[in-house]
């Protein structure tokens, strides 16, 4: 069965049933018998009555159509179906019967009576129903002893009796009934309604929504089952979270690991470079400076050798950041104002902003917290941020540096990555450009070493891999969110320096890089 109200109203009813029905069965038996015993005492005294009076008229001599005549009158007594006299040896001297009854005659209940003497009283079933004989003796003339017989019907009592049972009957149903009813009632309010709270719950629980509490404030045991279903799933919750944690781990460990196996590929690689082109190089470049210094400047020929430099300069650049790149990176830190680091990044910057037509613009207020820094290295990791910045501003647009807890990009149409993973308290650096943005799937490529957007000879791929390397290093993270078309905003969260005193920097609104932007 479905539904537990159903069940528990069906065992109740049946259970009931039962009950009432074995009492009202032993009862309404007993109220039988009773009115049986009570219409034969009833008999019995009128029977007792009529002898007197009927001894008297025999003894006077009464004839017996006057004894029937008497007969007659007393047969008016509701229920009555035959009324005899018997003389001693048993005839029948009068006897006064109603229509459809049997008549009177000597039988073995009257012989026993004439013979003992004494009142005999027997229940007898007739075509007309159960009928109740008495017989009483009395004397009779000459010390003799006669006898009057009362015949009663009990189908009267009968009759009564069922009326009694089916309004019995009729009122166990309706009491049954009402039972039902509010069993029914109690039950949906004080168990199935909770049960339904606690399959809600567990249903919940099921989808997989940890956090689903069930009210019941109750202290029986179904708010005992709520309490421990609640304690159920605070555990699930708990050990689902701990799994995440784990999990998350677990992944930031690879990536570490991936990360230094790059770095070991990658240093390899940088080394051999290194010294297979190298000594080449020094020689190309030594020679070109030679003829640089010999070819006068007028010479036609003399725009080659300009190029020839320019490039041999570019190889040993990309040599010196792959070398920069694998060299192992441990910094020595310590608590450093961050506004002096980033301003002398954009000092740097000044005439390459200048050139491009792009607003530098350094965004920090007066109290900044210290960090963990070394600052060579976070001159290095900001360095390669802005040029990236600058790189993607069109002219007549902004670079800005600032601090802050969220992104300035709003959160529609942008996607993000995040290297490292920063704990504690710490310091977010935006780096914010107007540039020409990145799609989420060269997000997910940017900060492989080698990976590059920008054209052939134009970009190294190493930048941000440099970037990735130094916040890991800091034991801070790089998140970089992009939004194509609308520009790119690079958060680095570095660590706090304890306790420290703040930075006494204060707002660098860097004015000459401003100036800068205007310049051209
Ligand atoms: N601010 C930015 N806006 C748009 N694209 C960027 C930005 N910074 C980095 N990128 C993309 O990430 C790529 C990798 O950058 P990086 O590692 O610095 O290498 P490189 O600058 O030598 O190409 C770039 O080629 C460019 O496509
Ligand atoms: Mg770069």
């Amino acid at each position: 069965m479905r539904n537990l109200t159903t069940r528990l109203v069906i065992l109740l009813m049946l259970a009931l049933m039962i009950i009432t029905g074995i009492y009202d069965y032993v009862r309404l038996g007993r109220e039988r018998e009773r009115l049986v015993e009570q219409t034969r005492e009833d008999e019995r005294i009128f029977a007792e009555t009529l002898a007197l009076a009927v001894s008297r008229n025999v003894r006077w001599g009464r004839t017996t159509a006057e004894l029937k005549e008497l007969l007659d009158d007393i047969l008016a007594r509701p229920g009555l179906v035959a009324v005899a006299i018997y003389a001693p040896d048993g005839q029948v001297v009068a006897e006064t019967v109603s229509p459809g009854a049997a008549a009177p005659t000597l039988d073995d209940i009257v012989r026993d009576a004439l013979a003992s003497k004494e009142a005999v009283s027997a229940l007898v079933s007739a075509e007309s129903g159960r009928l109740l004989r008495y017989v009483q003796p009395f004397r009779w003339p000459g010390r003799q002893t006669g006898a009057i017989e009362v015949r009663q019907t009990l189908a009267g009592m009968e009759r009564e009796f069922r009326r009694a049972v089916r309004e019995n009957v009729l009122s166990r149903l309706v009491v049954l009934a009402l039972f039902v009813l509010s069993v029914v009632a109690l039950t949906r309010w004080s168990i199935a309604r909770p049960i339904r709270a606690l399959m809600a719950g567990a249903q919940a629980v099921g989808r997989g929504d940890l956090a689903q509490r069930i009210e019941v404030a109750r202290r029986d045991e179904i708010g005992q089952l709520a309490e421990e279903f609640n304690r159920m799933a605070t555990n699930l919750q708990m050990a689902h979270d701990e799994l995440l944690h784990q999990a998350e781990e677990r992944l930031r460990l690879e990536q570490e690991v991936h990360q230094a196996q790059k770095l070991v590929a990658v240093g390899m690689l940088a080394a051999e470079v290194a010294h297979e082109i190298g000594t080449p190089l020094n020689i190309i470049s030594g020679r070109a400076e030679v003829l640089e210094r010999v070819v006068p400047r007028e010479h036609p020929e003399r725009r080659h050798l300009d190029v020839i430099l320019k490039q041999t300069e570019r190889i040993s650049g990309i040599i010196r950041a792959l070398l920069d790149y694998t060299r192992p990176r441990r910094p020595s830190l310590r608590a450093e104002a961050i506004v002096p680091i980033v301003g002398r990044v954009a000092d740097l910057l000044l005439e390459r902003s200048r050139r491009r037509g792009v607003r530098l613009e350094l965004d920090l207020p007066i109290g900044l917290p210290r960090v963990l820094a070394d600052p060579d290295q976070l001159q290095q990791l900001f360095l390669n941020l802005l040029l990236n910045a600058l790189d993607a501003s069109p002219p007549g647009e902004r670079v800005r540096v600032t601090t802050g807890p969220d992104p300035l990009l709003p959160a529609e149409g942008r996607a993000g990555i995040i290297r490292g993973k920063v704990e504690g308290p710490c310091l977010p650096i935006h780096v914010v450009d107007a540039g020409k943005g990145l799609t989420a799937e060269e997000l997910d490529h940017v900060f492989e070493p080698f990976f590059s957007t920008k054209g052939r000879g134009q970009g190294t791929g190493l930048g941000l891999p440099i970037v990735e390397e130094i916040a890991r290093a800091h034991r801070g993270e790089v998140e970089m969110l992009s939004i194509p078309g609308r520009g790119t905003e690079v958060i680095v969260r570095l660590p706090l320096a304890g306790s420290g005193p703040p930075d006494p920097g204060g707002r660098t609104r860097d004015s000459a890089a401003e100036a800068g932007a205007h310049g051209d």
